[in-house]
C-alpha cells in the first residue's frame, strides 16, 4: 500500500509516518529527511537547498522528483509513504507516472488538518533526535529523561534551522499557494482521506489506520 501523507508544516506528518513504518513495516520517503542530508553534504548542490530551505521556500521539482525517482528504485516493503512529498502540481504528476513506471499505484492520500495556531505552537517547540530522527515536542512530547532519545538512548537533540516563526509564515504561505490545490487534485481522482490532526498523536494514529481500512 502506497500512501501520501498531505499536511501544512507542523501538520504531524513525519511524526505518523514513523508510527505506520513501526505498525506496518511501510518504507518512509521524507523529501525533508533528504533534502537535509543533501545540504550537509557540503556539495554545491546541498549550499544551495540550504539556502532555499532556511527561507521556507520550496526546492526545485527537478531535484525532489529525482530524489523520489532513486528511492522507488529500492525495496518498497509493506509499501511507501510519502511524506512532504509531492508539494506541487508537477510533482504529484510526476509521481503518478514514476509509480506507473515501476507497476505500482496510489492507495490513499491522507489531508492532515491543523489550525494555523497549532502549527506554530508544534513548530516553536519541535526538537529531533540527531542520531535516529525520532521527533519530540517540548510540552506534548518529551523523551522520559530529559535530552535522552526514548528510541536509541543517545543524547543528540537538535532543533532544525527553519523552525522558526519567520520562516514557518513562508512555509505556510507556500503550501497554501502551491500545495494545498493538491486536495482538490486527489479529491477529484477518489483518493483524499481528511483526518482531524488536532488530537493527541494516539488518537490521529487511530484515525489514519480507521481512513486506510
Ligand atoms: P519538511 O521537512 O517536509 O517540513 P514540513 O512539511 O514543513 O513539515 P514538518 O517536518 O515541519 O512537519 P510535520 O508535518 O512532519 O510535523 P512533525 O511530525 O514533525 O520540509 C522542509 C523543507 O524542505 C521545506 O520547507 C522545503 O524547503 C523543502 N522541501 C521538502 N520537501 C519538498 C518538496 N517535495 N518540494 C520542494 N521542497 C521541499 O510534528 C511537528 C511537531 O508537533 C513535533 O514536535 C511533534 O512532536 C508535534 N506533534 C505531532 N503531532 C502532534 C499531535 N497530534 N499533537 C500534538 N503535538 C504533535
Amino acid at each position: 500500500m502506497n500512501i501520501i501523507l498531505l499536511g501544512p508544516p507542523g501538520a504531524g506528518k513525519g511524526t505518523q509516518a514513523r508510527i505506520l513504518v513501526e505498525k506496518h513495516a511501510m518504507i518512509q520517503l521524507s523529501t525533508g529527511d533528504m533534502l537535509r542530508e543533501a545540504k550537509d553534504s557540503g556539495t554545491e548542490m546541498g549550499l544551495r537547498v540550504a539556502r532555499v530551505m532556511a527561507e521556507g521556500k520550496l526546492v526545485t521539482d527537478d531535484i525532489v522528483i529525482g530524489l523520489i525517482e532513486e528511492k522507488l528504485k529500492g525495496d518498497s516493503g509493506g509499501g511507501f509513504i510519502f511524506d512532504g512529498f509531492p508539494r506541487t502540481l508537477a510533482q504529484a504528476d510526476a509521481l503518478d507516472e514514476l509509480l506507473e513506471n515501476c507497476g505500482q499505484s496510489l492507495a490513499a492520500v491522507v489531508e492532515m488538518r491543523v489550525d494555523d495556531d497549532a502549527l506554530v505552537s508544534r513548530i516553536t517547540g519541535r526538537f529531533t533526535c540527531g542520531n535516529c530522527g525520532e521527533v519530540y515536542h517540548a510540552k506534548t512530547k518529551q523523551p522520559k529523561d530529559d535530552g535522552i532519545c526514548d528510541q536509541c538512548g543517545q543524547s543528540e537533540m537538535k532543533h532544525r534551522a527553519d523552525d522558526n516563526e519567520e520562516s514557518l509564515r513562508t512555509r505556510l504561505m507556500e503550501y497554501y499557494k502551491l500545495t494545498s490545490p493538491l486536495i482538490g487534485y486527489y479529491y477529484a481522482k477518489g483518493k483524499l482521506k481528511p483526518v482531524n490532526g488536532l488530537g493527541e498523536i494516539d488518537a490521529v494514529a487511530a484515525e489514519i489506520s480507521e481512513a486506510l481500512v
